[in-house]
């Protein structure tokens, strides 16, 4: 066969409503709506060749420049588990190169990047192996894609906000693929998001564990109303500019997310003193200011800080100053165009 090789780049993005909480094949107990980044992202190159084994998937997974057999292996049984997608699978070896452009150790999530560029490439390679054109199912099917790798990773495909699960309230939602949300105030459409690395060291409890833990959690059925009610609140507050209500959700789910691991029933904690000492200070800083900023938390350590591009002189000065005891390195990062194919 003729050369096969493809190149995309997929950025990260960041909750603010959460996914918490999932059954069956990789469906979310909530809906869930995000902020698509831009400088955060992960570049994937993808190529085929011929197969020299027998196995129903034969890859090499190199991650910056040397081969990682445990990512590797996730990513083999997610091509096993989703052959149907890649019928080229059957009769070529696949070797995939990866890169974040963010420190390895930085303690950012990766899944939702390397498995929204894994699912972009891939599924690419089958659009140009059937000599299809890509249109807007393209990138819902490899949202599709993604999601089964991790679920986080499926609102990657979409600039800017994108949600993701099926809500009574919101047409088109599905549990199978993100929607872009795209009525956006101006308020809301130049958001930056400074990430303050309080911690780089692995999580102690990963993400899977955790969403585990909400299957006999005390809260979980509340919890996940709450998430439903809010992804709905969240897409009126986007289009209404409403950015005191935008402010208290945001905290709110930050808070809540981290409040459903201290209350499972294996209880734990990723927050660290750093983490409650720039959140206190951005709440005064705030109320002082009257500049309108907030935090987010992943399932992590680490301080997001959201913001409108209008104020970054302000809340940049602070995060530089009067936080700067609480981070051992910051990365400025703001709302994005979504993914991008790489000439090779
Ligand atoms: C706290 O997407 O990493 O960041 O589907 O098991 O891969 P898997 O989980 P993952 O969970 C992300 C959880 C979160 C909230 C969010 O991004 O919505």
């Amino acid at each position: 066969m003729s050369q096969v090789k493809v190149k995309w780049r997929c950025p990260s993005n960041i909750a603010i409503v959460k996914y918490w909480g999932k059954k069956g094949i990789q469906i979310p107990c909530n809906s869930s709506l995000s902020l698509t980044l831009s400088n955060s992202f992960t570049e994937v190159e993808v190529e085929l060749s011929d197969k020299t084994s027998s196995d129903a998937v034969q890859l090499a997974y190199y991650f910056e420049g040397e081969i990682n057999e445990k990512f590797g292996a996730r990513v083999a049984k997610f091509l096993e588990d989703n052959n149907e997608f890649f019928p080229y699978l059957a009769d070529n070896a696949i070797t995939i190169h990866s890169s974040n452009s963010f420190p390895h150790s930085a303690g950012i999530a990766s899944s939702a990047s390397a498995f929204g560029a894994i699912s972009l490439a891939l599924l690419d390679i089958s659009y140009e192996l059937e000599g299809k054109e890509k249109d807007d199912k393209f990138y819902n099917t490899a949202s599709n894609l993604a999601r089964l790798g991790s679920g986080s990773a499926s609102r990657s495909m979409f600039s800017n906000y994108a949600m993701w699960g099926e809500n009574s309230a919101i047409a088109n939602s599905s549990n199978q693929h993100a929607i872009e949300v795209t009525d956006i105030h101006p308020a809301f459409q130049s958001m930056k998001d400074a990430i303050l690395i309080v911690e780089d060291e692995p999580k102690k409890v990963s993400s899977s564990v955790g969403h585990s833990l909400m299957n006999n959690h005390p809260y979980a059925e509340n919890r996940f109303k709450q998430a439903n009610e809010r992804t709905a609140e969240l897409i009126e507050i986007l289009k209404t500019g409403n950015m005191e209500a935008f402010i208290h959700m945001c905290e709110s789910e930050a808070l809540t997310l981290h409040a459903m691991m201290m209350c499972s029933m294996e209880y734990y904690l990723l927050v660290k003193p750093g983490t409650i000492t720039a959140i206190e200070k951005l709440m005064e800083f705030r109320k002082e200011s009257k500049v309108p900023v907030c935090f987010t938390l992943d399932a992590g350590p680490n301080v997001h800080v959201l913001y409108p591009k209008a104020y970054e002189t302000e809340v940049e000065n602070f995060i530089n100053t009067e936080l700067k005891d609480t981070y051992k390195k910051v990365i400025y990062d703001e709302g994005g165009n979504g993914p991008t194919k790489i000439k090779i």
